[in-house]
């Protein structure tokens, strides 16, 4: 299950996901957790000292390993040097599972270990320079995600949580298609009000499963506040935690002492994200990575790579779990 976190910058996208993660986590099922922020502090959040945090494995800067693995032999993709973010995979390609060891995990992703014998997997784009913003080079970063993304196949009771920036990057990409349930953190502010009403424009066409979860929420006039801006969208709130403070203090508690109340909003958020199993649609997931692909390319790619990506569309292939059957039984083979 992908699921996303967006917001405003300091709305608690991070903190949430982190939050959300640890709940996963704490089930025994698997968790990939992916920083994708500008800013970048999932890490942090998760509770790995600064410095370990800071010298996790950068995915911007592995992005030659990550295509050339996910296009395995597939023969409309000669190069990875012809790989841009929005490469679908087709036959050939290599697909991901959340929980295997493979490559790329192997290259960029670390295990931290959330106390109480729970772990998740962390994978981070990397720091973002003032000289990466606006240029190729900072797309290239998200960019990794997205490759992943459009890679993974990912069953029920496992789950991809990415800490997103809500720009409009992920929006000129298709990255904000790539999920099953996007959660809309707000603080019930104009502000915050503002990213949700834009996210709602974009999500409006591509049947975005999007859902509003008001933070640091304090008594009856933020959540007025919050109902009447976004309405059915509020899926919960959650309040100030004196659990998070404790954590930022460098003495996280155990997990088990989250305010019960925050721990009801997070379940909230899990039994979303598992009930919306039922309604997936690889069909128009794999329609949706292609018709930004077709985009992508259009726009820039064709130009940057001198090669028209737009042959790299598999017409007959659609991306979803009972592809991994048909590669368990042809990797069965004997050789
Ligand atoms: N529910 C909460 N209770 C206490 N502190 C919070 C809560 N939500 C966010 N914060 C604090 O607010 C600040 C910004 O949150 P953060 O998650 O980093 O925002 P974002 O990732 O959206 O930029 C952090 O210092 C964080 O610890
Ligand atoms: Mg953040």
């Amino acid at each position: 299950m992908k699921i996303a976190f967006v917001g405003k910058g300091g709305s608690g996208k991070t903190t949430l996901s982190s939050l959300f993660i640890r709940h996963l986590a704490a089930t025994g099922r698997p968790v990939l957790a992916i920083d994708a922020d500008i800013n970048q502090h999932l890490g942090a959040a998760l509770g790995l000292d600064e410095d370990v945090a800071a010298g996790l494995p950068a995915m911007g800067a592995r992005l030659p390993l990550i295509k050339d693995y996910l296009r395995g032999t597939n023969p409309r993709i000669p190069s990875a040097d012809e790989m841009i973010k929005t490469t679908p995979p087709g036959a050939g390609s290599r697909l991901v599972r959340i929980a295997e060891d493979n490559p790329v995990y192997e290259a960029c992703a670390r295990s931290v270990d959330l106390g109480s014998d729970t772990s998740a997997r962390l994978m981070a784009t990397g720091p973002f320079t003032e000289a990466d913003l606006g240029v190729a080079c900072y797309h290239s970063k998200t960019g990794a995600v997205e490759l992943l993304l459009n890679h993974l196949v990912d069953g029920r009771d496992e789950y991809a949580v990415v800490d997103m920036t809500a720009g409009s990057d992920s929006f000129a990409s298709g990255m904000f298609t790539r999920f099953d349930v996007t959660f809309l953190v707000a603080e019930p502010t104009r502000k915050g009000i503002a990213v949700y009403r834009q996210y709602k424009n974009y999500a409006r066409d591509y049947d975005i499963r999007l859902h509003v979860i008001g933070n640091k929420v304090q008594g009856p006039d933020d959540l007025d506040f919050l109902r009447a801006a976004v309405g059915d969208d509020l899926l919960t709130t959650v309040g100030h935690s004196d659990w998070v403070r404790a954590l930022e203090k460098g003495a996280p508690p155990p997990f088990a002492s989250l305010e019960p109340g925050n721990r009801a909003a997070l379940d909230i958020l899990r039994q979303v994200v598992d009930d919306s199993y039922e309604r997936r649609d690889w069909e128009r997931y794999t329609r949706q990575m292609v018709h930004f692909h077709r985009r992508n390319a259009e726009s820039w790619g064709n130009a940057k790579t001198g090669a028209d990506l737009v042959s790299q569309i598999d017409p007959g292939f659609v991306l979803s779990e009972e592809l991994l059957g048909d590669l368990r039984e042809v990797s069965a083979q004997p050789a």
